[in-house]
């Protein structure tokens, strides 16, 4: 990603901060995973977003307005010992001249230098909640500014969630950023396919994982963007199964839901087929009604439309289907309205995508579902899930967990699948799978 583009986004946040105002947001912090290793670190989304910088221990401070620099980056200073152990870090020279912030300072002084940026302040722009031992420190710098009111400074009165501005302008996407969103896809979607050509009954689940992240890694994606899911048979049931360690049995399904990240940017992907490369006759009529649900809720994909149409057709397509083939009985209508499709549907159609795979950005506004915008990314993925013991429904129909997951782009003129080159047809995957 371009610098300019940070920059706009920090120039686009601090018009909506305001003069008199002040916009603060930390990075992520190293976590210790056993002992005296970390878990690989991963920068927090907002602060990314407006930084680019991609260390811990930082804090960017946003004042619209300051003469002497609206920018200011806290962050680690320049260790020789550090960069020897653990490799390059911008210090206060890069944190200025490599990622544009006005002045930069140790993050070890923060404690002696935020409380004077916050004197006179209106209101402070912050991300409550997060991140508690900031919290405190704030409320504690505050009441430092309070006590010498006397003197004639004036405390912040205010504080705003920094996340509804941030959030809004996350959620449309710029061109750079579907860039990476694409990148992130294709290589997804090439671990897909060798998913696919590679899966054999006698396999196990951790093998089928082990050959997606081959290409994500050897496309320089180092990281998933979610724990891989790789569901065998009944296992697909779960819906956030990743244990990932059974055996591949022949006449199963497999669903993987697995996406690469790419600088800080998410694929979310799910495909099911068949550990042997071909549908039994149960499996093709359930698979095609939830493709034949997730090409319903695409139609829906159109600006203006509100985002819950697209899950209202899937519901409508699913249950239709499902009464179809003898899996519900009753009136459609009432089975909606009774949610009866729940048994086997009992998520939503879908989600944001971005730097998050479950990204953000308000779904309601007022309480009405928002309407669609160009820019905005979203899965739409619909499922069905008939565990082993549902007895409720014939045998025959037992331990099949299917779901199917693009991911989409709104534009002007309605929709664009991102993740198109994946095989999602019976034809398409049995033939790649031969
Ligand atoms: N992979 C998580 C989801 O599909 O929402
Ligand atoms: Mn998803
Ligand atoms: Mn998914």
């Amino acid at each position: 990603m371009i610098a300019s583009e940070f920059n706009n986004r920090r120039q686009q946040l601090m018009e909506q901060v305001g003069h008199n105002n002040i916009a603060i947001i930390a990075s992520a912090s190293v976590r210790t995973r056993n002992r005296d290793v970390d878990y690989p670190f991963r920068q927090d989304s907002d602060f990314y977003y407006l930084t680019g910088f991609n260390e811990a221990d930082a804090l960017a401070v946003f004042i619209p307005g300051r003469k002497q620099g609206e920018y200011i980056l806290f962050c680690q200073e320049f260790d020789e010992k550090k960069a020897l152990w653990e490799g390059a870090h911008a210090g206060l020279e890069g944190a200025t001249q490599d990622y544009g912030a006005d002045d930069s300072f140790p993050i070890d002084d923060l404690n002696d230098i935020l409380p004077g940026l916050l004197e006179n302040k209106n209101k402070v722009f912050y991300p409550m909640g997060r991140d508690s031992d900031l919290d405190h420190h704030l409320m504690e710098w505050i009441s430092l500014i309070r006590s010498q009111t006397r003197s004639g400074i004036n405390a912040p009165g205010e504080l705003v969630s920094l996340e509804h501005i941030l959030h809004e302008m996350r959620l449309i996407k710029s061109p750079a950023e579907i860039k990476l969103l694409q990148k992130a896809i294709d290589v997804s979607a090439k671990g897909h396919i060798r998913a696919m050509q590679r899966c054999k009954p006698g396999r196990y689940e951790y093998q089928i994982e082990g050959e997606m992240v081959h290409e994500f890694i050897d496309h320089g994606l180092r990281a998933v963007a979610y724990p891989s899911i790789v569901a065998g048979g009944d296992n697909a049931c779960i819906l956030h199964y990743t244990e990932n360690k059974a055996i591949l049995k022949e006449g199963d399904l497999l669903l993987i839901d697995a996406g690469a990240e790419c600088d800080h940017y998410a694929a979310d992907i799910t495909r099911t087929f068949p550990v042997n490369g071909v549908f039994s006759s149960e499996q093709k009529l359930l698979y095609n009604l939830v493709l034949d649900a997730q090409l319903a809720a695409m139609q829906e994909i159109k600006v203006n439309t509100p985002w819950n149409k697209a899950h209202e057709a899937s519901v409508e397509v699913l249950t239709r289907g499902l009464v179809e083939l003898g899996l519900l009985q009753g009136e459609i209508s009432t089975l909606i309205t009774d949610e009866a499709y729940k048994i086997f549907y009992m998520h939503r159609i879908g989600h944001w995508l971005g730097m998050d795979v479950h990204d953000v950005g308000d779904y309601k506004i007022n309480d009405e579902w928002r309407v669609l915008e160009p820019g905005m990314v979203l899965t739409i993925e619909p499922g069905l899930y008939i565990p082993e013991d549902c007895a409720t429904v014939d045998e025959k129909w037992r331990g099949i967990g299917i779901r199917i997951e693009d991911d989409v782009l709104v534009t002007e003129q309605g929709y664009q699948v991102l993740s198109h080159a994946i095989p999602k047809t019976i034809a398409e995957i049995e033939a790649i799978m031969q």
